[in-house]
């Protein structure tokens, strides 16, 4: 519509252009027609729509003549520098500014290749530092690796599967943050679920268990962070008498693991435990 819209207006332009020539060719020889931004059109199709479309400040601050002075045969460059017209910002001593506005006639529409860092620095700042401070496979790639349009925020998932089918793009953020993905942290209403997709053994401990510890989520006890390990005391307190603890230093050599309280058995405090113990270990390492 818009570019019908610029041919009539065009036409007309060209229409009176002609009136005056006919009119002045009594006294005159052939006119000197002077080029209109209006012309542009008839001959260049691709420029005018882009700005029609998205042209910005580039549309209606400007028109093509400001930028493009002169033509050929007459001028063989009419092709303008950016620094004809940007001036006084740190930002416009950038080299190369094709590179990341690829079309000047869209000038907002910011398409980049995939190895700018530095640049981006000039205008977010919190980014790097995160990176930096926790320094992981990601801080090796460029801005631009991951975010190719400016201003988009890719999924995690178009570069990654999930740990497991019922996860979803949107569930990556509750435990990994995009620029320090190793740190992994978690809210207090994770679901099991999400656990038991690396963690299938401790999983099905704990959904059998018949002690009251099965309706205590992983991140009750396993806080916040990946990786934390929870002391018993730090929600039972030491509930035996101190000289029963004196002789079983460790919870656990009466109440076996967290995850199944009910499998223990008082055999386990028993010395000889250590034996098949240790015997377990070495298959582990073997391995
Ligand atoms: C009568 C047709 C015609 C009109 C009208 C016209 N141009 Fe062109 N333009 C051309 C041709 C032909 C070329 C050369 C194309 C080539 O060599 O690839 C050209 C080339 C250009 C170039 C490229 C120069 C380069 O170095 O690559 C620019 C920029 C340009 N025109 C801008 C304009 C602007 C702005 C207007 C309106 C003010 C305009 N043209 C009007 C025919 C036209
Ligand atoms: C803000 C400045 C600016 C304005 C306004 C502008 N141009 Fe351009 N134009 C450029 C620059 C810079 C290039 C060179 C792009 C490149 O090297 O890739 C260019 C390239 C061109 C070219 C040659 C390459 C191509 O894409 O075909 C044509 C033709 C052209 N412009 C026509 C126009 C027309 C017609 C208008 C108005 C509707 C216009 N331009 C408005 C800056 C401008
Ligand atoms: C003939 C003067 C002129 C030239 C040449 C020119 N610009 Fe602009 N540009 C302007 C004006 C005027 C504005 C609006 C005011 C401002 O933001 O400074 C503008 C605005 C912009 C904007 C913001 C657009 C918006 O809609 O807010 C960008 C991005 C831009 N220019 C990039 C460029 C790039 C890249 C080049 C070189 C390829 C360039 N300009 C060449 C005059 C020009
Ligand atoms: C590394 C990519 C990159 C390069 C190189 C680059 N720009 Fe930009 N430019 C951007 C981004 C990203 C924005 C922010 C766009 C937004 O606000 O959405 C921007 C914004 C702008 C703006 C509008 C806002 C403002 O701060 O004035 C202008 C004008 C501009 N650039 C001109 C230039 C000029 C001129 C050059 C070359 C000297 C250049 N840019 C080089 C990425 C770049
Ligand atoms: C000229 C300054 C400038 C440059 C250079 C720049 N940006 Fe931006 N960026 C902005 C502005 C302004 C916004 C929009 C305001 C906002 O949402 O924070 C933005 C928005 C973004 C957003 C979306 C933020 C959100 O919350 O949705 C991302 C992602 C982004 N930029 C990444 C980059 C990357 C990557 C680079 C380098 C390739 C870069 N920017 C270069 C100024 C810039
Ligand atoms: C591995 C891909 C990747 C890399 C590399 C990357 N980002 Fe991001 N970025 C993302 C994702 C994904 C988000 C969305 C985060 C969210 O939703 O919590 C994001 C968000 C952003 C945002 C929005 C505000 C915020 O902090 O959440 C900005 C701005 C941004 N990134 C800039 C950058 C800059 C600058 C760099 C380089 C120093 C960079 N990014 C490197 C993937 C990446
Ligand atoms: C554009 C692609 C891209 C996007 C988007 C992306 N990543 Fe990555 N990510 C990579 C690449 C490439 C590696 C390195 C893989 C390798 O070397 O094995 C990586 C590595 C990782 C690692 C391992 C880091 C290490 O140091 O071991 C984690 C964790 C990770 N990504 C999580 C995420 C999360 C979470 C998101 C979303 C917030 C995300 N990624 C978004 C490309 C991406
Ligand atoms: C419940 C928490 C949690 C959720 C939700 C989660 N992750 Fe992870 N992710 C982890 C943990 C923990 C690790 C690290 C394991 C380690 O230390 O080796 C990890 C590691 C990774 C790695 C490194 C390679 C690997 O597989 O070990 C990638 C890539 C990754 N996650 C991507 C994702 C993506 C994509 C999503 C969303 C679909 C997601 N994660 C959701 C906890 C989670
Ligand atoms: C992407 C897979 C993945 C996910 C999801 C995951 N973990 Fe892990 N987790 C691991 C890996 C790998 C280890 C390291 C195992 C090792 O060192 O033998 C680990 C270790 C642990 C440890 C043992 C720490 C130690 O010192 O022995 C605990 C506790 C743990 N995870 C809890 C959780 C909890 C709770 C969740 C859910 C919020 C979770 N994990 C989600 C992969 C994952
Ligand atoms: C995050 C807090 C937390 C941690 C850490 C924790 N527990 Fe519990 N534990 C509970 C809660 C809550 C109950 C249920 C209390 C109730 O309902 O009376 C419970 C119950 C128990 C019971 C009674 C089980 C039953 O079915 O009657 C035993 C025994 C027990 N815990 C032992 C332990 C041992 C041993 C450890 C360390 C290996 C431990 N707990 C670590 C919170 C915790
Ligand atoms: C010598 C074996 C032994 C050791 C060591 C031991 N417990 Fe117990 N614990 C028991 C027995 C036996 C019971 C009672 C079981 C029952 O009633 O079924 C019990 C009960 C409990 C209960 C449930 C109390 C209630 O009122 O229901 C909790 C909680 C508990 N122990 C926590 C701990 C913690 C924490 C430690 C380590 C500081 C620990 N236990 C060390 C043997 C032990
Ligand atoms: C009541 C607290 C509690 C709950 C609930 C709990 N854990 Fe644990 N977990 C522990 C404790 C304490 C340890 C250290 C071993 C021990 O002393 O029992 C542990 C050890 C682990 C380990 C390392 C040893 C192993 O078995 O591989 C993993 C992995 C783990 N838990 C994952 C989980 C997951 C996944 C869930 C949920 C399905 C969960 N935990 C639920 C307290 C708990």
């Amino acid at each position: 519509m818009k570019s019908l819209a610029k041919f009539m207006k065009t036409f007309g332009a060209v229409v009176a252009l002609m009136g005056i020539t006919a009119f002045g060719a009594v006294a005159a020889d052939a006119p000197k027609a002077t080029l209109t931004s209006n012309d542009c059109v008839k001959c260049h199709s691709n420029p005018p729509a882009d700005i029609a479309a998205n042209g910005g400040a580039h549309k209606t601050s400007v028109s093509c003549q400001d930028c493009h002075a002169g033509h050929r045969p007459a001028v063989k460059n009419n092709i303008p520098q950016c620094s004809q017209c940007h001036t006084d910002k740190s930002h416009y001593k950038l080299s190369g500014c094709l590179r990341c506005h690829n079309n000047p006639h869209t000038p907002k529409i910011i398409k980049l290749a995939n190895n700018i860092t530095d640049e981006c620095l000039t205008c977010h700042s919190q980014q790097i530092v995160k990176l930096k401070q926790v320094p992981s496979k990601h801080t090796k790639l460029a801005c631009s690796f991951c975010h190719n349009v400016h201003g988009k925020i890719p999924q995690c998932t178009q570069c990654h599967k999930p740990h497991s089918a019922d996860m979803g793009a949107s569930d990556c953020k509750r435990c990994h943050q995009a620029h320090m993905p190793t740190a992994v942290t978690y809210a207090s209403d994770t679901a099991n679920k999400m656990c038991a997709a690396c963690h299938k053994k401790a999983s099905e401990l704990h959904s059998k268990t018949a002690t009251k510890h099965k309706d205590v989520a992983c991140v009750t006890c396993h806080k916040d962070k990946h990786k934390t390990v929870p002391a018993c005391q730090s929600c039972h307190g030491v509930p035996h008498p101190a000289s029963m603890m004196a002789r079983f230093t460790k919870c656990g050599e009466c109440h076996n693991i967290a995850h199944d309280l009910n499998h223990w058995s008082p055999a386990s405090a028993a010395p000889e435990k250590s034996a098949p113990a240790a015997a377990v270990k070495k298959g582990h390492k073997k391995k």
